[in-house]
């Protein structure tokens, strides 16, 4: 069976057929800018775009979403997507896009998740293990031996009187010029708190960022549980959504 990821974020939407039994991409990644507005109709436009841009016609799509997720259908909330997203039947306007192609939506920090415990840095972690991304906003996903808890949205938290992705996302980083040692000093206080809810084992950072894991982690102090950054980087989302595609 032929199964394709299609991550849908801030800046792109990309996709892969992927290989289910390696936890990989079959082929390399196709990618279109994401449309701005990102309206619910727009971007399903940018998802029929990555998928027609292979040969095969997948059987199965998984599709990430950056909020909310109920019943791998529904999206509940969009902090950094057009707010006309809220309440669309994601399965159903993706699905007739595709022309009836079966596809699955989940949160992307969940479809992330899935992806690191099953074929990257969580693989064979018992207990509690968070992994949390980092880009336009901040992401979560809670396992519990081994078993996900979907929608945390631990990117909300409040920290310091403000939403906690605003002060500690890469694109507060980025849009604030914060220097690496200042950056992850606010990681740190993030990752404090949700310490101090959770008491995970293990936290697995992930987004983009994970790749400059060395200018950070080691700059962070303080946190009981291992820190490790993510392994599938950029194609946990396209590896996870496909996942969960295959489960029906
Ligand atoms: C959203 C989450 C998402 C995260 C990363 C947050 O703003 O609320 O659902 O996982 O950004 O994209």
């Amino acid at each position: 069976m032929e199964i394709f990821g299609v991550d849908i974020g801030g800046s792109g939407i990309k996709g892969a057929p992927v290989d289910l039994e390696r936890g990989d991409l079959a082929q390399e990644r196709y990618k279109v800018l994401t449309p701005h507005p990102a309206t619910p109709e727009a971007v399903a436009k940018g998802v029929k775009e990555v998928i027609d841009s292979f040969d095969a016609r997948p059987d199965r799509v998984g599709v990430t979403f950056p909020g909310v997720v109920t019943g791998y259908t529904t999206i509940k909330t969009a902090a950094n997507v057009d707010k006309s997203w809220i309440d669309v039947d994601a399965r159903a306007l993706l699905g007739a896009e595709l022309d009836g192609l079966p596809v699955t939506v989940l949160n992307d920090a969940d479809a992330a998740g899935v992806a690191e415990m099953q074929f990257g840095a969580g693989r064979g972690r018992k207990g509690t293990v968070l992994l949390l991304t980092f880009g336009t906003g901040i992401g979560s996903a809670l396992f519990s031996e081994g078993v996900l808890v979907p929608n945390t949205e631990l990117g909300h938290l409040e920290l310091d009187g403000h939403d906690a992705e605003r002060r500690a996302s890469t694109k507060a980083k980025e849009d604030h010029d914060m220097s690496w040692e200042h950056w992850a000093h606010r990681v740190q206080k993030y990752l404090a708190h949700v310490e101090m809810l959770f008491s995970p084992d293990l936290f697995v950072i992930g987004g983009g960022v994970s790749r400059k894991a060395q200018k950070f982690l080691p700059l962070i102090e303080g946190i009981k549980a291992e820190i490790v950054p993510a392994q599938l980087q950029n194609n946990a989302g396209i590896v996870g959504a496909a996942m969960a595609a295959s489960r029906g």
